[in-house]
């Protein structure tokens, strides 16, 4: 049993007014996260709390207290209220993993302005159709990605200010880029947060969809009523917590629960800007004393494989909860932690959209590994016929996850696409595109997208965003792009390719086209395989059947080829 009562206790007579009431919000009242995850900490006492413990790739280490989070993120939104920027304007957050990012993001909430933080591995393209789409107003990066930016500078004319947060003062600035060391910088004590409501805007989340460029997620402030309340009641940060989110806050993980949840709980959060590493991991963990995990498959299967005995070098016994999120957690994984960390890693299930924890395994809970786990109170969840959309009452049967739309946190609109917007919705019910069943108990149990969208290592990857890139490569002439499977990642991304006349289909060419795809998008993007093939198995009107070639992949049956041009 966890300190927050039993998941039936909570789910009677559950209202989201549980949440308003704990944060001192009424319907029509002011709602900034911004002021919520610093000021609002500081003004209940606690401004000399521990907020930020940070550490950086070469071991350097940096700790904000609440007061501090508050003044930085001052200082941040004054400079950017100085530069002009407006109520709802875009602002992009494009930094690795630097107390910047998590300061920055509070900076421009408390402005009223919208963040729309872009994971920093992101190459020139990826960046450019996010910036434009969005028609973002000013950029905060770091030195080593500013040469991205200013390759698509021109083709963005929105694009007025961006601001470097290391940049070198020998260096001469170009035109509408602005130096800004946080560090150097008579910190701002009273900043007037802007007067944002419940439905103000908040956060722009870009996600990708298997047809069409990435859609931008819109949020609003009022999302942190559920965000609140599934950090204490899920997650089970308490006060005095010491909490670590692996998530880079490049994707919603990372915002919603790696910087907003903790924060405006007034826990202490730590953040390490370092790559993956078994023996790093663990270091951290013991080193900072930290008490709650939020992590996800791919980094635990890549623990798994490390092995038990490093696992003995550390004392890891301050860990009290553990969950995790993006791709399915396989039973094993959750045996496997019970074993070696005492507790198990508890399987959360949402998306971008949802903006928040929807099914999951609570504390307390009697865990069935390899299942997500119940809905969380407040929210209606169901399979739906894939046909009438109605339903399904029968137990273990597969049907379209769907949710009663309503909650806090739920999207707002995809930004400037009303269109796909209203096709998440059928029959009143939000269909966040995914398959699963419900057992006897009520507990869902994950069988697949319902889409060609591959999930690797957690993160969505786009068939037709890198089919789109690679047709741009000089050599290439065709691609078709689906998942293959992978024992760390779950899914990676693989291309067939037919190339133009003129080039060979060799290991060198493979890796020049990886390679492109790496720099054009992003080392998640990039194929780990690349296949070349005579000729792509099309339909008889011209379309690719990727379902041919990801079955093949994945030993399926190949199912109905009828409309096949010739097989
Ligand atoms: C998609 C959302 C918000 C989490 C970060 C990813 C898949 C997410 C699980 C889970 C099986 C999961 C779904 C979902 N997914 N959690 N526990 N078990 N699949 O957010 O990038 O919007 O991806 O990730 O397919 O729709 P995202």
């Amino acid at each position: 049993m966890s300190h927050i009562g039993s998941y039936e206790e909570r789910i009677k007579d559950f209202s989201w007014a549980i949440a308003e009431k704990e944060l001192d919000y009424k319907e029509g009242d002011m709602i900034n996260i911004g002021w919520y995850c610093s000021d609002r900490i500081c003004k209940m006492g606690k401004s000399s709390k521990l907020a930020l413990i940070w550490e950086g790739l070469m071991g350097q280490e940096r700790k904000l207290t609440y007061d501090d989070l508050r003044k930085t993120s001052n200082t941040v939104g004054a400079m950017l209220r100085k530069l002009g920027i407006k109520p709802e304007d875009r602002v992009c957050l494009f930094m690795d993993k630097i107390p910047e990012l998590y300061i920055g993001l509070l900076g421009v909430l408390k402005i009223g302005a919208i963040a729309q933080p872009l994971f920093s591995a992101f190459g020139d393209e990826s960046l450019f159709v996010r910036l434009e789409n969005a028609g973002t107003s000013a950029i905060i990066t770091q030195k080593k990605h500013a040469p991205k930016v200013r390759k698509i500078l021109d083709r963005l004319p929105n694009l007025k200010h961006m601001i470097i947060v290391d940049f070198d003062p020998s260096k001469e600035l170009q035109p509408g880029e602005v130096a800004f060391d946080l560090w150097n910088t008579p910190w701002v004590d009273e900043l007037e947060i802007h007067p944002t409501y419940a439905e103000s805007p908040s956060i722009l989340h870009y996600t990708s969809g298997t047809t069409g460029q990435p859609k931008g997620v819109k949020h609003v402030h009022y999302s942190l009523i559920s965000q609140y309340l599934t950090t204490k009641w899920v997650l089970d940060v308490q006060e005095d917590d010491i909490y670590w989110c692996t998530a880079d806050p490049g994707w919603v993980t990372g915002t919603s629960y790696g910087i907003i949840g903790a924060f405006c709980m007034g826990a202490t959060q730590c953040v390490m800007d370092v790559g993956f590493s078994a023996e790093a991991w663990y270091k951290f963990i013991e080193k900072h004393r930290i008490t709650m995990w939020y992590s996800a498959p791919t980094a635990i299967r890549s623990l798994m494989k490390a092995g038990d005995e490093i696992i003995k070098k550390y004392d890891l016994s301050c860990l009290r909860h553990l969950a995790s999120v993006g791709e399915p957690l396989n039973s094993e994984a959750v045996i496997w932690s019970e074993r070696v960390f005492g507790k198990p890693f508890l399987d959360t299930y949402w998306q971008t959209e949802t903006g928040s924890i929807m099914i999951s395994n609570y504390p307390g809970m009697k865990i069935k590994p390899g299942s997500m786990g119940k809905p969380f109170p407040g929210i209606t969840a169901c399979v739906l016929d894939t046909k009438t959309f109605l339903p399904i009452e029968e137990t273990g049967k597969i049907g379209l996850i769907g949710f009663k739309p309503g909650w806090p946190s739920m999207m707002r609109m995809y930004w400037n696409n009303e269109e796909t917007y209203k096709n998440k919705f059928k029959n009143g019910w939000y269909l966040p595109g995914d398959r699963s069943s419900i057992d006897n108990e009520g507990y869902f149990w994950f069988v697949g997208r319902d889409d060609d969208v591959i999930n690797t290592g957690g993160h969505l990857v786009s068939p037709f965003e890198v089919e789109s890139a690679l047709l741009e490569n000089e050599m290439v002439a065709e691609s078709a792009v689906v998942s293959k499977p992978d024992d760390i990642n779950m899914e990676v991304v693989k291309a067939f390719v037919t190339l133009k006349p003129g080039f060979e289909g060799n290991k060198d060419t493979e890796l020049m086209i990886m390679n492109f795809i790496r720099k054009k998008l992003s080392p998640l993007a990039m194929p780990q395989e690349i296949e070349f093939v005579p000729n792509l198995p099309k339909t008889r009107s011209g379309k690719i059947m990727r379902r041919i070639l990801k079955a093949k992949e994945w030993g399926e049956e190949i199912g109905d080829t009828s409309t096949l041009e010739d097989d």
